[in-house]
């Protein structure tokens, strides 16, 4: 099947260096991401190969090859620097799956500047909460996010650049610069700022229990493991039509939506649209992808669905299956060599690690319901959470924890030092997730080791929520928590005090939630809200989140000796 080598194979004597010499990267010498991604391939002579084959919902279709990536990414990163944008500022794309949004990804790598990608779903306070945390000074957007731009510009002393790529300059107002991908020339030549391996390249915002999200910064020898794990784990071949279901404003669709799969010259699609089983389906057949990266969530939405609808069309084409974000249930697998004679391999990474660092290794035996074992190069264990060594024992739930060092783990938090040094503990990276390893090294997910809610796939941090349903004039308290859901595995459910005056009504709880899904985001819209005379604290004043979404879970509720008597 295929030419990447078994397991047992590649673990023997690894090394990253593997990825060094097939990538030519000389250690100490220059390293860019944008320019291994375009300029590379053509160099290789595939400058004619197909890098993108862009489609949008109302089936409006682009394709570029890697020549045109190369020398599109050339003309932004130019007009970029033409504006006077300097290396290392934060550059932020905030739009939808346009083909700007993955060129513009690029450019920016290419002229030295670091790029901040967005999820273009967030709402204004989401906005800016990155843009500021970030002091980013240039923001790429489309019209109709603009206005969500312009709203917060006045309160980001260091934005000096709104780049509009989809609307003429006559339509815009002072600060604002328009750019039009089809109209600018293409640049041939341009020099590509000379990076090196700890050059800051990516930052992303990721959420955690307490404070606001953190910006997890990557640099540009990342590309050494999403190179390399793209490669084996995804088995990228040089014929592959590629399909990641990700949005880049998440790292797996930075990491495996552009990086990894450019990185190795291979082509990929990308659809430009919301989840739908047929139109999914039918894009697997138009472009005859056959590997795809997906996640448990849209899984499930296509189980639901059952295999009828995919028996009415043809997607043979289809060779290799990989998942990602939530635990992948042993029934999707089991469902999906039903559907589509694959099994999906799921695989565990997070925004901090850069690449998938547990997998389902192809031609590995799949235990359906397991995530896999560590990626070779990749030391994992689980943790005894009180001592931090490893349990060292088969089926024993701890934490799961990295032994630090692998080419694209981030290196560190922007501007927050204590945020990053509390991620380990006697000398392990801890991902914040609890696991178990059976008596085969296979490790199988428990649960997330903090409050934070993964809902299709995102993590949304309750911290943030709460903060922004006490800018509500109604809430005096809340707790966001995680609920069970059947297709997204959780959504948000929040428990509210009201201040006096206000009562609990079902037209407050639509006013609340709508406030929330257009401030942040229609992820982190509370599905439910509790309205409550009081929440569980501890003696400190501390709200207990634990103890109610133990009860959503119907779980038992633990150590609550701290509860504050009420
Ligand atoms: C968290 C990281 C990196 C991909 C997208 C999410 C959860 C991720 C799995 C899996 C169970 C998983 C973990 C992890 N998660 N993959 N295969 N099985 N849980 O990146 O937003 O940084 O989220 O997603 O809780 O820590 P992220």
């Amino acid at each position: 099947m295929s030419n990447i080598g078994s397991y047992e194979e590649r673990l023997q004597g690894f090394d990253w260096s593997i990825a060094e010499q097939e990538l030519g990267y000389t250690p100490g010498g220059r390293i860019n991401i944008g320019w291994y991604c375009s300029d590379r391939i053509c160099d290789l002579g595939l400058g004619q190969k197909h890098a993108l084959l862009w489609e949008d919902a109302q089936g409006v279709a682009k394709k570029f090859t890697y020549d045109d990536l190369r020398c599109y990414s050339n003309s932004i990163a130019a007009f970029l620097q033409g504006l006077g944008i300097q290396p290392g500022e934060r550059v932020c794309l905030f739009m939808d799956r346009v083909p700007e949004l993955y060129i513009g990804f690029v450019a920016i790598l290419k002229m030295g500047a670091v790029v901040q990608p967005l999820f273009s779903a967030f709402g204004d306070e989401s906005l800016w909460t990155r843009l500021e945390n970030a002091q980013t000074t240039a923001i790429v957007t489309q019209k109709k996010h603009l206005p969500k731009v312009r709203k917060i510009k006045d309160k980001l002393p260091y934005l000096k650049h709104i780049i509009v790529v989809d609307a003429p300059q006559t339509t815009l107002r002072e600060g604002e610069t328009s750019f039009n991908l089809d109209e600018a020339p293409k640049v041939d030549v341009f020099e590509v700022y000379p990076s090196t391996a700890e050059t800051p390249s990516v930052l992303h915002y990721t959420s955690g229990t307490t404070g606001q999200p953190k910006g997890a910064q990557h640099v540009h020898y990342s590309i050494i493991s999403q190179y390399l794990t793209a490669k084996w784990v995804l088995d990228l071949q040089a014929d592959d039509i590629y399909w990641c279901n990700a949005d880049p404003g998440w790292v797996t669709g930075t990491s495996y939506g552009i990086i990894g799969p450019w990185a190795n010259g291979v082509t990929q699609a990308v659809l430009d649209s919301g989840f739908g089983t047929e139109r999914w389906y039918a894009f697997i057949q138009k472009y005859r992808i056959t590997v795809w990266y997906s996640a448990p969530t849209a899984i499930r939405l296509l189980m639901r669905e059952g295999t009828e609808v995919a028996r009415k069309y043809d997607l043979s084409s289809l060779r290799h299956l990989a998942s990602v974000g939530e635990p992948l249930n042993a029934e999707a697998v089991i469902w999906s060599q039903e559907a589509y004679g694959l099994q999906f391999h799921d695989t565990f990474w997070q925004t901090e690690t850069g690449c998938m660092v547990i997998t389902n290794y192809p031609g590995m035996p799949i235990k359906p319901g397991s995530m896999g074992k560590p990626f070779p190069g990749i030391t994992a264990t689980v943790l005894n959470p009180r001592t931090f060594e490893p349990v060292n024992q088969v089926g024993m739930v701890g934490l799961i924890a990295l032994r630090p060092g692998w080419p694209s783990m981030i290196r560190g938090y922007w501007n927050n030092p204590t945020g990053y040094a509390n991620k380990f503990a006697n000398g392990w990276y801890l991902c914040g997730d609890r696991a178990s390893i059976d008596r085969d090294g296979y490790y199988w997910f428990v649960g997330r080791d903090d409050d934070v809610i993964n809902t299709g796939g995102h993590l949304v941090g309750p911290f943030e929520i709460e903060s922004a349903l006490l800018e509500h004039p109604a809430v005096a308290e809340s707790a966001a928590v995680a609920k069970p859901d059947p297709v997204n595995m959780e959504v948000v459910k929040a428990f509210i005090t009201l201040k006096p005056g206000f009562e609990p009504s079902d037209d407050l709880e639509l006013e609340i939630m709508n406030f929330i899904r257009k401030r942040l985001s229609p992820l982190a819209m509370p599905q439910e809200i509790e309205f409550s005379p009081g929440l569980p604290k501890t003696r400190s004043g501390k709200i207990m989140r634990r103890v109610l979404r133990a009860r959503e879970f119907g779980e038992p509720v633990g150590d609550i000796s701290t509860l504050m008597d009420e």
